[in-house]
């Protein structure tokens, strides 16, 4: 079994062998780079021999992580690229989870002002997340993607079996981001994900297409997020204040796992303007904390996320602008919800 996607200006194909080598014999690169950290060489770059012939391949190695999402990084693979003689027609493969697909997609798209790319993403949250919608970048000084650009792959090619290897705690943080595209935009599948209890045997190429064609859909309408694209970030305002404030603790949140958080808060912040009844707002917190647990102990307070919120790149005019559920399947943006709810919606959640 396959899966293709048709977007405007290229394929994402799931599950589908000989796609790689396809897109090789079409573009006819004069020399072919892969970008992989220490896991995905270990874990997924033999799959990729199976298809294209090693001697053929460049191999770029950088270590794994967030905290290397970074310039210096990028001078390093330009470096290397440079060095081993990369031209205009050369080919960059981005072989791993969202760092690599958006470090390498940031540095092929500035190498000699831009170069072919082909996203490989093999974590959960980049196969539905971050390879779709050409948003690339870098982090700078600590500060999540402050340096990037908007430009679309040659492909995105998704392989399932690639999640095989992936930690479970990484599987459920990428799980986050499928349940938020069905709170967002399809009820059906926030009904299916929401109460399943055994994430790993699920059938992962179906689920995978259902929710990139929602990522899909949204940032094929408004690509460079002047409106709708915005939706995309329901339960992120909170989340991402949540996940930076507890960067300070020796319990670090992975992105996912802040994200469920920010959902059940924005669930209640969608209930106090009067989109949600308070039954829909418990179902959808209870069947998240079941899945993730109840992180209350590691919860800050919203004086401690609030300054963090209000930086939050979707503000204007310093207000907090908020993407929240009209209903379960159906989301608004440029929302304002005040602070004093906010702290009832972080009190309600450690209740
Ligand atoms: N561009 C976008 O629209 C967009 C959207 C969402 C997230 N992002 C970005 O994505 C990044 C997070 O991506 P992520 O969650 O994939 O994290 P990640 O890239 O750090 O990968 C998580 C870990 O899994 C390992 N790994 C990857 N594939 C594996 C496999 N198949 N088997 C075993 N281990 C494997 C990696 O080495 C790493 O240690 C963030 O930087 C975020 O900003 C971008
Ligand atoms: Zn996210």
């Amino acid at each position: 079994m396959s899966k293709t996607i048709s977007c405007i200006n290229y394929t994402i194909s799931i599950n589908q062998k000989d796609f790689l080598r396809q897109c090789i014999s079409e573009i006819r690169p004069s020399k072919i780079f892969v970008i992989v950290d220490e896991n995905t060489e270990m874990f997924c770059l033999p799959s990729m021999y199976e298809v294209v012939d090693s001697h053929n391949l460049n191999i770029i190695r950088i270590p794994s992580g967030e905290q290397y999402k970074t310039i210096d990084t990028c001078k390093s693979v330009w470096g290397q690229m440079m060095e081993s003689g990369a031209d205009r027609h050369s080919l960059v493969l981005n072989l791993g989870g969202g760092v690599i697909g958006d470090l390498g997609g940031f540095c092929a798209s500035t190498y000699m002002r831009g170069i072919k790319f082909i996203q490989l993403p093999t974590t959960l949250l980049s196969q539905v997340d971050a390879s779709v919608g050409g948003k690339l970048g870098v982090d700078l000084d600590g500060v999540k993607n402050m340096i990037g650009v908007f430009n679309e792959p040659y492909a995105v090619i998704i392989e399932t079996n690639y999640l095989q290897t992936l930690p479970y705690k990484e599987l459920l943080s990428g799980y986050a981001e499928l349940l938020k595209h069905g709170l967002i935009a399809n009820k059906d599948i926030w009904e299916d994900l929401s109460q399943n209890t055994d994430i790993t045997s699920l059938n992962f190429e179906e689920v995978v297409y259902r929710s990139v064609l929602i990522k899909k859909s949204v940032t094929e309408e408004d690509p460079t997020e002047k409106g709708l694209r915005k939706i995309l970030n329901f339960g992120h305002t909170a989340g991402h204040a949540i996940e930076t404030k507890s960067f300070e603790s020796d319990q670090p949140l992975l992105h996912g796992e802040a994200i469920a958080i920010g959902m059940i808060i924005e669930s209640y912040l969608s209930m106090s303007l009067g989109y949600l009844t308070l039954d829909q707002y418990t179902t959808i917190k209870e069947r998240i904390q079941k899945l993730y647990g109840n992180k209350y102990k590691s919860l800050p307070t919203v004086e401690e996320v609030l300054p963090y919120m209000l930086k939050d790149k979707k503000n204007q005019g310093g207000t907090i602008q908020y993407a929240l559920l009209s209903k379960p399947g159906h989301a608004i943006y440029d929302q304002i919800v005040d602070i004093s709810v906010l702290e009832k919606a972080f009190e309600d959640y450690k209740r």
